[in-house]
């Protein structure tokens, strides 16, 4: 019998996770505030509410009545998952996962006080005093957040500039956290800024009738706040990876609940550190799109959700991924130099068919793959290179 999904979040990731979920004949209601967005392309049905609206998502799910819920995004009221959960919709991992994770101090304290994971020293703040007092702390350069923003929303490093008195970078970094903060929730999360050397994407699957599972590591770099390329496998120790799937199986453990997850650490002369981590597909997994697995992240997702076996997780080939953004605001753009891209071997552009342009959104993808025994560096300059010639034509 087939399951109804509702997708809350219908972006790339999304898109791609409905198509892995319609190839094990299931029903899927996509949602996001937008109209056409890509998961509604290819879902069943779709609605367009505000998701963090309490009222507006007990609507759709009084309406729809889902087997299960999956959460794309973080910018939902998650709050709403636990009485769902107790009604007996399945909540994906769960609801205290997608909750804990829309905010960085749940997700940090847990991480760092509870678990014991290596994190950076941090220190939350929720006036300018207590902000500066933070930075005073945890010393210069540091790095600041919102408590409840993504995808690089609100955030600043606090560095020494000749050029500026340092109380006015400071002053500056606080009214950029306050103005990039999601809701009414201002607070924010200073950290000590880590050196790191690479930071990688552990995407770790935690399994109703099976073991948790990890993907061979994901490279990835990162340019404000946005993720620009991915790699797989990527150069790590044997020691650190093992260090990585434990505290992975710690922390995924400790949320509860089944599905993939992309579990953020950066990589130092001093160890390995926990950074983050989403319940759900991660971006920088795309790179499992160019086929660098048996099975890609959004098909262990579907599996994982649906409870069904997932025997292995194989490397079949290295791969990359390059992003390619918009440049400025439009609607139904159109592109060029396929034509010229796919005159490459192993090469695949992902385009995500978004309804409207602004500058730094995420259109398509390019992803390349070469041989298990081949060079990931090559792979990745190659998909860069390929994903400078796809040009977005604006209308
Ligand atoms: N303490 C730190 N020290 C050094 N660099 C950091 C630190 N925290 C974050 N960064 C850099 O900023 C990037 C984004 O940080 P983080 O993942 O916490 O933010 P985010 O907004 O949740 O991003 P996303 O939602 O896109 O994953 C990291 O991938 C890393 O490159
Ligand atoms: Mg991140």
């Amino acid at each position: 019998m087939h399951k109804k999904i509702m997708l809350l979040g219908s972006g790339e990731l999304g898109k791609e996770l409905v198509i892995a979920l319609q190839r094990l004949g299931q029903y899927v209601i996509a949602v996001d505030s937008y109209s056409d967005a890509p998961a509604m392309q290819v879902a069943h049905d779709f609605e367009v509410i505000n998701m963090l609206d309490a009222e507006a998502l007990d609507a759709i799910v009084n309406k729809h009545k889902p087997d299960i819920i999956v959460p794309e995004i973080e910018a939902i009221r998650t709050e709403q998952f636990y009485k769902y959960e107790k009604s007996g919709i399945t909540v994906v991992p769960s609801a205290k996962a997608a909750n804990f994770t829309m905010n960085r101090k749940a997700i940090r304290d847990l991480a760092s006080k509870e678990l014991g994971l290596k994190t950076a020293k941090y220190l939350y703040a929720s006036t300018l005093e207590e902000f500066k007092m933070a930075v005073a702390e945890i010393g210069i350069p540091c790095v600041v957040k919102p408590l409840m923003s993504s995808s690089g929303k609100g955030q600043s490093i606090i560095k020494e500039d000749p050029s500026t008195p340092i109380s006015v970078i400071i002053d500056k970094s606080w009214i950029y956290a306050m103005e990039g903060s999601r809701g009414d929730y201002k607070e924010v999360i200073v950290e000590e800024f880590v050196k790191f050397n690479s930071e990688i994407t552990l995407l770790t699957v935690t399994q109703k009738n099976g073991e948790t599972l990890f993907c061979p590591p994901i490279g990835h770099r990162q340019e404000r706040g946005d993720y620009r390329e991915s790699w797989q496998p990527c150069a790590i120790s044997d020691k650190d990876l093992k260090e990585a799937q434990e505290m992975s199986a710690k922390i995924t453990s400790a949320l509860s609940g089944f599905g993939i997850w992309g579990i953020e650490f950066f990589l130092t002369d001093k160890g390995i550190y926990f950074s983050e981590l989403s319940p759900r597909p991660h971006d920088t997994g795309m790179v499992t799109l160019a086929g660098t697995q048996n099975l890609n992240e959004f098909e262990l997702h579907a599996r994982a959700i649906l409870g069904l076996p997932i025997p292995n997780i194989e490397l079949l080939r290295c791969g990359a991924s390059a992003v390619v953004l918009a440049q400025k605001d439009g609607s139904r753009p159109s592109y060029k130099g396929l034509e010229q891209v796919l005159t490459n071997k192993n090469t695949e552009v992902k385009i995500f068919n978004k309804p409207a342009t602004r500058p730094y959104r995420r259109m398509a993808v390019v992803v390349c793959n070469d041989s298990i025994t081949s060079n990931v560096d090559i792979v990745k300059e190659k998909a860069i290179q390929l994903s400078k010639q796809i040009e977005i034509i604006y209308s």
